[in-house]
């Protein structure tokens, strides 16, 4: 049995906030820094109190709808997300009362940037598997939460918003190959490192990156785990219609194309406009694509992911 991606949708509140618009809010940096260094230029901001399952409430809804599939017929709910409405319930636990779904299995994954390609293989080897069939993999995610606004190195590289595709079983693929991958001891160049405690957050409750750090790691295992799955499903890299990678960085993502030897035309870019939206980036860019007419039924779509922890991962899909 094979994992079909049947729908698609996302979500993204507000307005876009421009590099200038931060720059005159009084942080002091530019929109020729950041934009000759991230390709980043704008990106959406969440209103104070808005949630992760507010936003992917939405992108689930509109990606049931195209898959014209009713929400009281999913049985397996995966929500990847680092910014959870709550300690507990999961935000996938949420998000299925407010769809009015009963009964459906529903757990939140945590794997920061390359949380969707987490949610993704998990929820594909439920249906290969047989257990379920109907699957909502959600990345939903409200990063400006835990941004520390007065550090220009890190506040100007992220966005909110929300990705999800519907996962249908199906006789022919559907999802070809997938890999997931972590290296627990880079857990230090990327990480928000506080808690809740007695009542108390200790620590630290801001996002903290080392940035060439994460730069040199994720250019790298973009790369190899891209290699990995097409390995899997003996396709050659170039032989990929499409690449839809985690919208961290223009430089990463142009330098992991290059790797890979796929076009710039064939490589889907949102961070432009939508920042890093961590969990959320991949399936917001699938979405744009699939609804921009870019990405068609019967093609082959590489997506891939790479985040805190360190974590990666990579699905190639059958369209
Ligand atoms: N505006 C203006 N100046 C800034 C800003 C800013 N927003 N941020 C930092 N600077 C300054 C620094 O203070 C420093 O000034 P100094 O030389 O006077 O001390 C100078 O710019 C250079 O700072 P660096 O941090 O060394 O800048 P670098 O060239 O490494 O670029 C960047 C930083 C863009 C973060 C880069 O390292 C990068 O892209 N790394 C990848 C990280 C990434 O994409 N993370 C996303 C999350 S991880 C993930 O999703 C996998």
């Amino acid at each position: 049995m094979y994992a079909r991606v049947t729908g698609t949708g996302s979500f993204l509140p507000g307005n876009p906030v421009s590099n200038n618009d931060l720059a005159a809010r009084g942080i002091d940096t530019s929109d020729e820094w950041i934009a000759s260094r991230t390709g980043i230029r704008s990106r959406h901001l969440a209103e104070a109190g808005t949630t992760s399952s507010q936003l992917g409430l939405i992108a689930a809804q509109r990606a049931l709808e195209m898959a014209g599939v009713a929400a009281e017929e999913i049985d397996l709910i995966i929500v990847a997300t680092s910014t959870p409405d709550f300690i507990f319930p999961s935000t996938a636990c949420i998000i299925q009362g407010l769809l009015g779904n009963k009964g459906a299995a529903a757990f939140d994954v945590q794997a920061v940037c390359a949380g969707f390609t987490y949610a993704l293989g998990i929820a594909e080897k439920f249906i290969a598997a047989g257990s379920h069939r109907k699957a909502l993999v959600i990345g939903a995610e409200v990063f400006s939460r835990i941004l520390d606004w007065n550090d220009r190195g890190t506040c100007v590289l992220f966005g909110d918003g929300a990705g999800a595709v519907v996962l249908e079983a199906a006789e022919t693929p559907g999802i070809m190959a997938s890999a997931l991958h972590a290296d627990g001891s880079q857990f230090a160049i990327l990480n928000v490192p506080g808690q809740i405690s007695n009542g108390q957050v200790t620590g630290d409750p801001f996002l903290r990156m080392d940035g060439q750090a994460v730069f040199k790691f994720a250019v790298k295992v973009l790369a190899e785990v891209a290699e990995e799955v097409c390995a899997k499903a003996a396709i050659a890299t170039t032989a990929i219609d499409w690449l839809v990678p985690h919208q961290a960085n223009i430089r990463i993502i142009e330098a992991t194309g290059r790797k890979l030897g796929i076009d710039r035309e064939r490589v889907v870019v949102t961070v432009d406009r939508h920042g890093n939206t961590s969990a959320a980036s991949v399936p917001l860019a699938l979405d744009e694509a699939v609804r921009a007419g870019r990405i068609q039924r019967g093609q082959k779509v590489l997506v891939e992911g790479v985040g805190g922890g360190f974590t990666w991962g990579a699905a190639l899909i059958e369209f």
